[in-house]
């Protein structure tokens, strides 16, 4: 798989302990890399604490550019999966200025970084669907569209998208050492996420709880995902770089299929089909911040150009979250 490129790789992962960071994590290490994660202090529960992944893995804020500076010339990694985030739309309007900082000024930590470590071969930069400007008018993003944002979180991804342009234009040109690509995926779902003001999440907690779980926006449409599918398209991206592949340093979308989109409400019913425990109640809040309704993502460019797409779609991923 992947070409057996990361075998015996040394891989740096940010935000090793999240939801996809943790996946990443075991998935990298069963493909024989040798790997070291770095994050915040771990919540509770913690997926990447379940998975005992035997790795490396360091506390560290990437906004602490010289404390992340120690930890890549320590490791010497070859490549840099850079996950670490504030990956919360809502929370984003609480806290606007630490979600700037981590998004916007941590990547460029992580880049500089990058720069100053003379091992740096390659490296993906994770950002989100919601770094377009969305009119929201049903028409799918390619990468080529305008970037934009209205929520703090949108914004911030756009910045970290503005931020890696820059860099690969100003230091890692195609003749030079680093091939930096960045990532755009949308909502994905499956076991071990524990975020707030997420739908599955929500569900689950609601009905340990012994409660019906309230879903605010129930036609709202997003690209949902396995997380293992996006996190396929890092590595095939991650594969191309290791390669010396300079065509493939630019921005990807990942998402499933045109016609595999649901909305809100309709995977909040499927989850109740997998798993009858799952109960939910339509509650739109009359005063809340603002969540674009509307988000398609045209990936036809990693299909075509990188061979990637989904093996699941929508109802499988439901499924298998449900399973898990
Ligand atoms: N989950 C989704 O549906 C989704 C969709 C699109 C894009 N993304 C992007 O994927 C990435 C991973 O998302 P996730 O859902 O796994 O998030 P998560 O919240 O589960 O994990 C975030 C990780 O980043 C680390 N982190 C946060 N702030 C940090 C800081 N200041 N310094 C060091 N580490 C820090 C945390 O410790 C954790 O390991 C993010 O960049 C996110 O924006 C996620």
């Amino acid at each position: 798989m992947f070409a057996g490129v990361y075998s015996r790789r040394r891989v740096l992962i940010t935000g090793n302990t999240g939801f996809k960071g943790s996946w990443l994590g075991v998935w990298l290490t069963q493909l024989g890399a040798e790997v070291c994660g770095v994050a915040l202090p771990m919540p509770a529960p913690s997926h990447h604490e379940l998975l005992q992944t035997e790795y490396l893995s360091k506390e560290c804020d990437i906004r602490d550019y010289t404390a992340l500076l120690k930890i890549f010339h320590e490791f010497q990694p070859e490549i840099v999966f850079h996950l670490a985030a504030q990956p919360l739309v809502r929370l984003s309007y609480r806290i606007p200025a630490d979600t700037f900082s981590v998004n916007a000024g941590g990547t460029m930590n992580v880049l500089e970084c990058c720069r100053h470590t003379a091992s740096v071969r390659s490296a993906v930069v994770v950002t989100t669907d919601k770094c377009y400007e969305n009119p929201e008018n049903g028409l799918p993003f390619a990468e080529s569209a305008p970037l934009g944002g209205y929520d703090p979180y949108s914004g911030s991804k756009a910045a970290a998208e503005m931020i890696v342009s820059s860099y690969r234009r100003s230091f890692f040109a195609p003749e030079g050492r680093i091939l930096c690509a960045s990532a755009r995926a949308g909502n994905v779902i499956g076991g071990g996420d524990w975020a707030a003001d997420r739908l599955i999440p929500d569900m689950v907690r609601a009905a340990a709880a012994g409660v019906s779980a309230k879903i605010r926006n129930p036609h709202s449409v997003r690209p949902w995902q396995h997380v293992l599918e996006p996190l396929s398209g890092y590595l095939w991206l991650g594969t191309k770089l290791l390669q010396r592949k300079s065509e493939f340093a630019e921005a990807w979308n990942f998402g499933p299929r045109h016609d595999d989109t649901m909305t809100v409400g309709e995977v909040a019913a499927q989850m109740h089909k997998c798993w009858e425990k799952m109960n939910f109640d339509i509650a739109p809040e009359t005063v809340a911040p603002h969540e674009a309704a509307l988000l398609r993502l045209d990936c036809s460019k990693a299909e075509n150009k990188l061979g990637w797409h989904g093996v699941w779609n929508s109802s499988a991923a439901i499924e298998r979250t449900a399973l898990w």
